[in-house]
């Protein structure tokens, strides 16, 4: 049946099957209300069935039910259809009879994906048989950047369901940057009046410096995120929230500029950056910076309950600690063997201060420099390393090495690509990606709570370039992260690529303007946006 992700076990009978019908009934049993609500509303208005509540009576009916004794962790289900008696799903728990649900949508066939029918006197046949599923890692996540380029809020929630078609349950807003910082704070209301807003943007990273000459900004209102993390909920994803410390923050300082190396850098003068790459106006090292940011995550907590808090930790230049006296004052003061050590000291205090609030610091794998406390965890990104030190270190990690799962690597060498940074990974590429290294024992593997593929959008100025970037490869990514492949050369790739022609027409009937397996259409080329490879490794194959 073309499923994507690939289920563990499926058995059809494909010229026999279910078919639903405007009387059938939809009943849903205790913990299932979740996947019940989604399918009356988004299948319903698909296939404009009502799916009436009610007993299942002789004509068939579509149940949805949790068993804890079906095996394979609370995300597992099984799905049973019989042409009489109609279509079972069956999760361990919750999330298990979503996901089952997100199954039986692919097994309706592409039309519904769509949002209304299109052919009155279609038939909604679901094969007879019988399918069992349950993922690989807990943790499959996907990461926005939407502080380089806003994302307007419509376009975060139509990620959340494309997340939810694709079986991924973490997605990590990256809310501050350098270029932006898009969360409404109360208590201080510069970050989003001044922080969210740049005057021009800088096109491409290549070299020539050329700018669009117009301002950009966005932010998301308290109550925006509240929205987002409540639609992501009911689709049992978690919304991880990012907040950059001490690189990557020029946003805030542009906002506060206290919160900067005063004494070296009039920091007063700084705008919030229009270009792009790693910044040396870090945060200065000082009380007044970590009260601030407590403040700052005190909110960010009452918006966000999940478990985990990003807190970016990545590429902090310390050329302006080593030369502004107060920090290196700040150093002597705490016994500190020189600058760098600050950057730590920053790190395992949010590290403390959120684990005293029940929840878990997760952040980029420079955050290992230093010794972190046993709870947090870890983002690798710099390759595997960051990733393996964690694991043998004993802390969780999530695998997610730029040269296999950075979204905003060009998909191939072609001339036309519309966003062409970074070395080609293609969708083949991500397809062979493995996010447990061989060196790990078993026991250090199962550390590697999961993975993640990230979207940096530095050069994906609107929601089309990213549908561009993100798709067809976040289907391979979705693949790896819930199906137990096998080790990547083993992989049945020619076999994906058959189920590929039939998840494309699901994505075109989502409207997700995805790269097609021949290359840009000639509308998505962006003449004049340049490139050159980030900082980082040549390609792994
Ligand atoms: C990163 O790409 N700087 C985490």
């Amino acid at each position: 049946m073309d499923l994507i992700p690939h289920p563990r076990h499926a058995a059809y009978v494909t010229d026999d099957g279910f078919t639903l019908r405007p009387g059938t009934v939809l009943d849903v049993g205790p913990g299932a209300e979740r996947a019940g609500r989604w399918v009356r509303s988004v299948l319903g208005a698909a296939t404009g069935l009502e799916f009436p509540a009610g007993e299942p009576g002789p004509d068939g009916a579509v149940r949805l039910a949790v068993d804890a004794t079906v095996p394979g962790g609370p995300e597992a289900y099984r799905i049973t259809v019989d042409p009489q008696w109609g279509v079972r799903v069956t999760g361990a728990g919750p999330a298990g009879v979503f996901w089952g649900a997100q199954t039986l949508r692919q097994l309706l066939g592409p039309e519904a994906f769509r949002r209304a029918p299109t052919a009155p006197d279609r038939r909604w046949r679901v094969p007879a048989g019988h399918l069992q599923d349950a993922p690989r890692f807990g943790w499959r996540g996907f990461m926005l950047d939407v502080a380089r380029h806003f994302m307007p809020k419509d376009g975060v929630l139509r990620y959340v369901d494309l997340m939810a078609v694709h079986k991924l349950n973490v997605l990590h807003l990256h809310l501050t940057d350098d270029q932006g910082w898009r969360v409404e704070v109360g208590r201080y209301p510069r970050l989003t009046e001044v922080g969210a807003w740049r005057t021009r943007t800088k096109v491409g990273l290549g070299a020539p410096d050329v700018w669009d000459e117009r301002p950009h900004g966005g932010y998301y209102t308290r109550d925006d995120l509240r929205e987002i993390v409540a639609y992501a909920a009911e689709r049992h994803i978690t919304v991880v929230p990012e907040i950059d410390i001490p690189g990557h923050s020029q946003a805030a300082i542009a906002a506060y500029p206290e919160l900067g190396n005063t004494d070296v850098v009039d920091t007063a003068a700084l705008p919030v950056l229009t270009g792009w790459g790693v910044n040396p106006n870090v945060l200065a090292p000082t009380e007044h910076t970590l009260r601030f940011y407590e403040n700052v995550l005190t909110e960010v907590l009452e918006i966000f309950p999940g478990t985990f808090v990003h807190i970016g930790g990545d590429e902090c230049p310390t050329e302006q600690w080593r030369s502004s006296p107060a920090a290196m004052e700040r150093v002597a003061e705490l016994g500190l063997r020189d600058a760098g050590e600050l950057q730590s000291r920053l790190i395992r205090h949010f590290d403390r201060w959120l684990a005293e609030r029940g929840r878990r610091l997760i952040g980029w794998d420079e955050i290992l420099e230093g010794g972190l406390a046993p709870g947090a965890a870890v983002a690798s990104w710099r390759g595997y390393a960051g990733g393996i030190a964690a694991a043998r270190a004993g802390h969780d990690v999530v695998m997610c090495p730029q040269s296999h799962v950075y979204l905003d690597w060009r998909q191939s060498e072609h001339p036309d690509e519309p966003a062409p940074i970074a070395h080609a990974r293609t969708l083949e590429d991500v397809y062979r990606f493995e996010p447990v290294p061989d060196e790990l024992t078993p026991r250090e593997a199962a550390r590697v709570i999961g993975t993640q593929a990230n979207a940096w959008t530095e050069v994906m100025d609107s929601v089309r370039v990213v549908d561009y970037m993100v798709f067809p490869r976040l289907a391979a990514f979705a693949e790896v992260a819930w199906s137990a492949l096998p080790p990547p050369a083993e992989r049945d790739w020619p076999g994906f690529e058959r189920r590929m022609s039939a998840h494309y027409a699901r994505l075109d009937a989502l409207g997700v303007e995805y790269r097609p397996p021949a290359g840009p259409r000639p509308w998505q080329r962006r003449p004049g946006v340049t490139g050159r490879p980030k900082a980082g490794p040549p390609p792994i194959v």
